[in-house]
């Protein structure tokens, strides 16, 4: 029996006015959404509200117009930037719904929604991430090669507060909103959830590797060092592997996180608390690479003093890629006549990422998982929505790699 959509509406009314003792429930979806079986009036989010303290507040679910999406929240990665804002504010944004590299299921959208930002076809059901937010300059497209650079573009979670409220992933559900506000959004229903908490960051290394490639430096058989071992540098060993890249040398001062490097596909690991001094420290990446300095480098920590080390693990001619600064940490001293010059190394910076880089990451993820990567692994924790705040002291202490909120 074909049943439509207002009968359903008519029926969940009734058995919830039966449940509700008479007290009508949520209006039915006008004929103009989609979507909007069994969703609350209002929605819960975790509000940044001061410094080190989130609140979780109740707001009502706004009407969902012709070009929005209203998504139900499934889980979200903390961020550095996230553990940055909760510390210190940088950004004057409290208070704030924050939570960027989150993922969750369409359960409601309008008429003039019908594909994602690839021309991929999406409805009620489908899992989706949002990428960045481009409110002052709609002409980006994924498809413009010209624009490697998409800093200063919003993103979800980190918007200023305003009468809509459910701006950020750190919540139940998340309000998208469509035509001239630049939102941008990829239907991902063929990854799991913990690949979908992962896009964001993954998506930053597809994108250093990217700039790294048009060094033209880097190819099969390189020798590549990555110096970190955060998630950001274990991400960047499995961006590597899946591009057949077979000897990485992975740098860092915790023996835990190099014993992760090694599952993620480095050949060799050097801890550099037990070598004192740079020729030392040189002397032994040199060794790890099988005698011969690296062809290409990788630079992911925000240690000024890990800057002006890598040049040294550089053989000349070769290519570094700088992308640990995403925050200012300070000046870096080099010497450009031994660094630079007289070695001809090639420098790229690396920042965020593009929404091509997005599309790739999709399948970096699937490619990474099928070879036997443990890029699911790098979330080592995972709490419930009412629990940020511990989330956010956990990531704080530098306990585990990806901390991640799980919806119920
Ligand atoms: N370019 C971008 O768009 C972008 C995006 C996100 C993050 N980042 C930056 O990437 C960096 C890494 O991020 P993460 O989340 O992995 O951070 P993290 O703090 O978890 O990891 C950094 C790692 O570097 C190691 N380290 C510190 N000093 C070192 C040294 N002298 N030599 C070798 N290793 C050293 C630490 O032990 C740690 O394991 C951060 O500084 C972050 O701001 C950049
Ligand atoms: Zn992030």
């Amino acid at each position: 029996m074909a049943i439509n959509e207002n009968e359903i509406a008519a029926l969940v009314q009734q058995v919830l006015r039966e449940m509700t003792g008479g007290v009508p429930a949520a209006s039915a979806a006008p004929a103009n959404q989609r979507g909007g079986g069994d969703i609350p009036k209002t929605a819960h989010v975790a509000v940044l509200t001061g410094l080190k303290h989130f609140d979780i507040k109740e707001y009502p679910i706004p009407e969902v117009g012709d070009d929005d999406i209203l998504v139900k929240v499934e889980g979200c990665g903390v961020c550095g930037t996230d553990a940055h804002e909760f510390k210190v504010d940088p950004f004057g944004l409290i208070p704030v719904a924050l939570g960027h590299e989150g993922t969750g299921e369409i359960v409601k959208m309008g008429k003039n929604v019908k594909v994602d930002s690839a021309g991929k076809p999406v409805k009620v059901g489908d899992k989706i991430v949002t990428c960045m937010i481009f409110k002052d300059n709609p002409d980006i497209t994924m498809f413009d090669l010209n624009k490697q650079n998409v800093g200063g573009a919003d993103v979800y979670g980190l918007l200023p507060d305003d009468d809509i409220h459910l701006n950020g992933w750190f919540s139940d559900y998340i309000f998208i909103r469509g035509g001239s506000f630049g939102s941008t959004f990829f239907n991902v229903s063929d990854l799991d959830l913990d690949s979908r908490i992962l896009i964001e960051p993954c998506a930053v290394l597809v994108h250093a590797v990217e700039r790294a490639k048009q060094t033209n430096i880097m190819r099969f058989n390189s020798k590549v060092v990555v110096q970190g071992c955060g998630p950001i540098g274990l991400i960047c060993i499995a961006v590597l592997r899946t591009m057949g890249i077979e000897t990485i040398i992975a740098v860092d001062g915790n023996e835990q996180r190099l014993a992760f490097a090694k599952k993620m596909g480095a050949a060799a690991t050097v801890n550099f608390m037990n070598h004192k001094g740079i020729e030392a420290l040189t002397a032994a990446v040199q060794e790890a690479c099988g005698g011969k300095l690296a062809d290409f480098a990788f630079q992911c920590t925000g240690s000024p003093v890990a800057h002006a080390n890598i040049y040294h693990f550089i053989r000349n001619g070769g290519g570094l890629c700088e992308l640990g600064f995403f925050i200012n940490g300070g000046d870096a001293t080099i010497n450009p006549h031994f660094d630079l010059c007289s070695k001809e190394i090639t420098l790229v910076g690396s920042w965020v990422y593009t929404l091509r880089d997005y599309v790739t990451t999709f399948d970096f993820l699937k490619r990474a998982i099928g070879i036997g990567l443990p890029i699911k692994e790098l979330i080592t924790h995972k709490f419930a929505l009412e629990d940020i705040n511990e989330a956010l002291e956990t990531n704080l202490a530098q306990k585990g790699l990806k901390i991640a909120i799980v919806n119920k």
